[in-house]
């Protein structure tokens, strides 16, 4: 494990991270500009394109297809310790709640011409609505249990260069996506999250969304943390027998090692 160079920095005041959390429930996606530095931005990407070129990325089945690696913290405390970065995880708090934890942390490397480029819900359909009923009520919150926090390590300025894109509201219809390539909702087509590296976004796994096809020269570097409330276990592969390394948990705060899964008892053990 080489030395982290994540940066300590301060958390939004709670009113702003209440606000921030009012739009993504709403929206379904929210844009988080100018988080990390260029110099954490430099070293994820190069500890990243080491972990690909490792043989053991294959062995220890830490890639799951050519171009997505998971289980990121396991590798390098940098990847560690970005699950408890500021401003991040007191954001994440206020939208799961102070016992939340890390699902996922994965990495999408996609090369000009891959993409997942259709329209999808992460997963499955939560709550799917019945044909006459066209929505939930806008008046309510639709639950966020978990999601993911996308962070670009390149910049995604254009639509070439194949940024998310996503229905803004679309979490609320209770369908999957109208159409793979171009839905739309009360109105609304597709949105780009056009977007820094060093940019953050939040994505709700229910609202409708796609990476956009890298028409590009370049390939996209995309760092992926997922969160949830604490009653979704945790299940890292290969889920049953899956043991955290020590290494990980050597140095961890109480916060690091509560992402990580440590918790007390409560309702379901
Ligand atoms: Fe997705």
């Amino acid at each position: 494990m080489s030395t982290s160079l994540v940066i300590q920095a301060p958390p939004f005041s709670p009113e702003k991270n209440r606000e921030l959390a009012d739009r993504f429930h709403r929206d379904g996606c929210l844009l988080v500009p100018d988080v990390l530095t260029p110099g954490e931005v430099a070293a994820l990407t190069e500890r990243v394109d080491r972990i690909f070129a490792d043989p053991r990325a294959k062995t220890t089945d830490t890639l799951y297809g050519e171009w997505i690696a998971t289980r990121l913290f396991e590798w390098d405390t940098m990847f560690r310790d970005m699950l408890v970065r500021e401003p991040l995880i007191s954001l994440v708090e206020t939208i799961l709640g102070p016992d939340c934890h890390l699902i996922a942390n994965n990495f999408v490397r996609n090369a000009p011409g891959q993409a997942i480029d259709t329209f999808h819900v992460d997963d499955l359909l939560w709550f799917p609505l019945p044909d006459d009923l066209p929505r939930y009520d806008a008046r309510t919150r639709f639950p966020c249990f978990l999601f993911n926090v996308q962070i670009p390590l390149t910049d995604l300025l254009t639509d070439e260069f194949g940024p998310t894109q996503f229905v803004p509201g679309s979490h609320y219809s209770g369908r999957q996506p109208n159409d793979p390539r171009n839905p739309t909702f009360e109105g609304k087509g597709p949105v780009s999250i056009h977007c820094k590296a060093g940019d953050i976004y939040l994505q709700h796994s229910q609202v409708w969304h796609r990476g956009a096809p890298n028409k590009s020269t370049r390939t996209r570097y995309l760092l992926q943390q997922a969160y949830s409330m604490r009653f979704i276990a945790q299940r890292f592969y290969p889920f049953l027998n899956y043991r955290m390394p020590d290494h990980v948990l050597e140095g961890a705060s109480d916060r690091l090692l509560r992402v990580l899964g440590k918790h007390g008892k409560g309702p379901y053990g």
